[in-house]
């Protein structure tokens, strides 16, 4: 089941997302969002999403995305599923959901950026379509990031 993200979330989120990334995002950025119900209003310019993937009660896996309604461009900012249940498929699931969401919003193109040494990622990313269209150098604070677009 994928569903809008809650605060009771928050604790299998922070697992997940510690053990995901090198430099995780800081616990008070999920409460904001998870508090709000995983729906954050940015005003005139669109909003921000965070849905989880929930089997047998836990939660494994969550994405966020912002939709900006002046550009109709949708940004992919956070992606992951547990460690023991990635390559079965939820990662691709998720960024179909997302994208799925972006085209009923009429959003026309999605961007992200993702670790040059990803090679998980970027593969997933490539497996459906995105292109990856530059690099920002030092984007991380170690590293580089590939940027990758799609059309929708
Ligand atoms: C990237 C991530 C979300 C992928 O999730 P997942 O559930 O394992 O991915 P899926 O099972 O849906 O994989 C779909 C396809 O992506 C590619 N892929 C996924 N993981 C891969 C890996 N480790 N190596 C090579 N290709 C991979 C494959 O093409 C795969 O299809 P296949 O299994 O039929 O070969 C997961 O590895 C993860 O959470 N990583 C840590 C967080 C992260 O890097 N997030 C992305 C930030 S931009």
């Amino acid at each position: 089941m994928i569903r809008r993200a809650r605060l009771e979330d928050l604790d299998e989120i922070m697992k997940i997302e510690r053990q995901s990334f090198p430099v995780a995002w800081e616990y008070s950025v999920f409460l904001n969002i998870c508090i709000q119900g995983g729906r954050v209003s940015s005003g005139e310019s669109g909003s921000l999403f965070m849905d989880v993937v929930e089997e047998a009660n836990k939660v494994i896996g969550y994405a966020v995305w912002e939709i900006d309604t002046r550009t109709l461009e949708g940004h992919i900012l956070n992606l992951a599923i547990q460690v023991d249940e990635r390559r079965t498929g939820r990662g691709k699931m998720m960024l179909f959901h997302m994208i799925g969401h972006l085209k009923t919003n009429s959003i026309d193109t999605c961007r992200l950026e993702v670790r040059e040494s990803n090679i998980a990622a970027r593969a997933l990313y490539e497996s459906i379509g995105f292109i990856a269209s530059g690099k920002i150098l030092d984007y991380y604070f170690d590293e580089s990031a590939i940027v990758y677009t799609m059309g929708l």
